[in-house]
Formats: C-alpha cells, sequence, structure tokens
C-alpha cells in the first residue's frame, strides 16, 4: 500500500483496507448494526466515495449481515418545533399544507451525510414507514427491522432500534460521538425523571389514498443534549477504546448494554 500523500495531505483509504480496518474496530460476518458517520472526518481519501464504504462494509458483513442508517427527514416536522432555523409563524400553515408526503421511496434523508442519503437509495434497501423518523435497512434481518415503526413510540421497544437490541446488534459510530447515536433515544423509553414529558408532532403523509396532515401524540420529547456525556461515562464504564477508521476515530459498541446503561443513568441524571 502506497503511503504517498495528495496536495491536501491525504492518503489513499480503498475498499480492501477499508473493510480491513472495519473488521479491526469489530464487525463480523453476520453482525447486524446500525451507523451514524461523517466521511469528513475520516479523512483518507477513498476510491469511490460513499459506494467503496458501503462495499467495504458489506464485504465484512456477508450475506448473513445487516446494515441499518437512520433515514430521517425531519423537514416533514411541524414548523412550530423549528429552531435551526426558526420560520415565520405566517409560514406554517402554508408549510401544514404544502409539504410532500411521506414517500418511502422518494423523501429524502436531512443532516444524516453523505452515506446515509446514499444508502437509502440502494436496491435492496428497505425503509420504514415513519414520515420523519425512518430508518433504512439491507441484509438478513432488513425487513423484521424497519418493517413496524410506531407512530406513538418511533424509537421505543417496537420500533427498528427495539428490534436491534433484540436481535443484539451494535452501533458503528463512524467520525461522530453519542450525540448521534439514535440507539440510546431507546432508553428514553425505559427510563424515568421528573419532567419526561410527550409531544404533539405533525407529519405530511398519504393516507387512503390521500395527503394529508396528521398530527400524533408521541410517547416522548426526543432529547440527545445528554448523549456525549452519558455515551463519555459508558465507555468509562467498560473501559472501551475507540479504534480508528481513516483518521476518523471510531466506536463499535453492543446495544443492549449500552441501553441498559444509558436508561440507568438517565434515570440518576435526568431532572
Ligand atoms: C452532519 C454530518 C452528517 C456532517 O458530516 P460530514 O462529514 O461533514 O458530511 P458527509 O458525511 O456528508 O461527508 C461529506 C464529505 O465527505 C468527504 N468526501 C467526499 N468524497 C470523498 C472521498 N471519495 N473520500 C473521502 N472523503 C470524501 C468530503 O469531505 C465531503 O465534504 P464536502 O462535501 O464538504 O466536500 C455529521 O457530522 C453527523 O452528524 N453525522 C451523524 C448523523 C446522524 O446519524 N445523526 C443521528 C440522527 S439525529
Amino acid at each position: 500500500m502506497t503511503d504517498e500523500r495528495d496536495a491536501q495531505g491525504r492518503r489513499i483509504l480503498p475498499r480492501t483496507e477499508l473493510a480491513a480496518q472495519f473488521q479491526a474496530l469489530g464487525v463480523q460476518p453476520g453482525h447486524t448494526l446500525i451507523m451514524h458517520s461523517s466521511l469528513k472526518a475520516v479523512g483518507d481519501w477513498i476510491p469511490g466515495g460513499v459506494q467503496a464504504v458501503m462495499l467495504a462494509l458489506f464485504d465484512v458483513l456477508g450475506a448473513d449481515g445487516t446494515l441499518m442508517m437512520p433515514a430521517q427527514s425531519s423537514d416533514n416536522t411541524d414548523p412550530a418545533y423549528w429552531s435551526a432555523p426558526p420560520v415565520p409563524e405566517s409560514w406554517w400553515p402554508v408549510i401544514r399544507a404544502e409539504m410532500p408526503p411521506y414517500d418511502p421511496a422518494a423523501t429524502p434523508t436531512r443532516g444524516l451525510g453523505a452515506l446515509a442519503e446514499y444508502f437509502r437509495t440502494l436496491p435492496g434497501v428497505q425503509r420504514s414507514n415513519h414520515p420523519n423518523l425512518s430508518f433504512a435497512a439491507r441484509g438478513k434481518h432488513a425487513e423484521y427491522l424497519v418493517s413496524e415503526q410506531p407512530r406513538e413510540a418511533p424509537f421505543g421497544n417496537d420500533s427498528p432500534l427495539g428490534r436491534l437490541v433484540a436481535l443484539g446488534g451494535y452501533v458503528l459510530l463512524m467520525g461522530v460521538d453519542h450525540s448521534s447515536n439514535t440507539t440510546l433515544h431507546l432508553a428514553e423509553h425505559r427510563a424515568d425523571w421528573p419532567s419526561k414529558r410527550g409531544i404533539q408532532q405533525g407529519a405530511a403523509v398519504m393516507r387512503d389514498g390521500g395527503r394529508r396532515w396528521e398530527t400524533v401524540d408521541e410517547e416522548i420529547d426526543y432529547n440527545a443534549d445528554d448523549f456525549s456525556a452519558l455515551g463519555a461515562e459508558y465507555e468509562q464504564s467498560i473501559g472501551y477504546v475507540p479504534g480508528r477508521i481513516g483518521q476518523a476515530a471510531a466506536r463499535y459498541l453492543s446495544a443492549a448494554p449500552m441501553v441498559a446503561f444509558a436508561a440507568q443513568w438517565m434515570n440518576r441524571h435526568r431532572e
């Protein structure tokens, strides 16, 4: 393997080397995992970019493995809650009337990175039916993982995340920390704290052959503000040392014990 750098100081990181690095991180044939990523954080130059990263992961997972990624479409939410950025209140009724209805084949992801957006378009990838918090999956357990996602508990026990945990699945964080670790939201369903509350959320959906703006009472007003601190404490508690994919810090953690720790942590720390 050549060590020569390009004009921007990057090494080359081809598919075979990426696959070896995923393996060194802990990914094994037949595993089921959810990945969250920053491709920029990988730093090195990958021939084939997003396609090569996916192929490298599939190479390691093999025919019995399953990859899931978030496929959230946060545009399709009630504009009254938007803060990054907020929009004028006079726009709210227009947005509720005009937002295209969720279509698992066509609705783009938002803010999840190039890998998640590419993955949802791949042949053989299935996507769950939640209008703004969906997941996409490919491989042996894909159908089981994404066939159900209750509107009132999109990250609950009977969601793709609950099923990932039930399957003994893993969380892969590539170049991002626990603030992107969506699986920790499952712990919010299993924990209790004084200010725990739900939220009324809206989305444009197709129902009975037509578009409509539908409002649902969700059990939890999900909040990831403390996930970085929580995740750091979890890693310390098990003596976990992150690995590397290219130049990026990468983590590969079994989901079930992490979620159990997270629920206890929330019971102790949240007010
Ligand atoms: C927001 C976020 C996606 C931004 O990450 P990012 O690395 O800047 O963006 P992407 O992953 O889309 O990667 C794009 C970058 O890949 C890099 N890239 C593109 N082609 C490449 C190649 N062939 N080889 C290597 N790198 C390449 C480029 O730096 C590109 O950035 P540019 O378009 O500005 O040139 C990331 O920080 C994050 O939060 N990810 C997790 C999201 C998530 O799952 N959240 C949980 C639900 S809330």
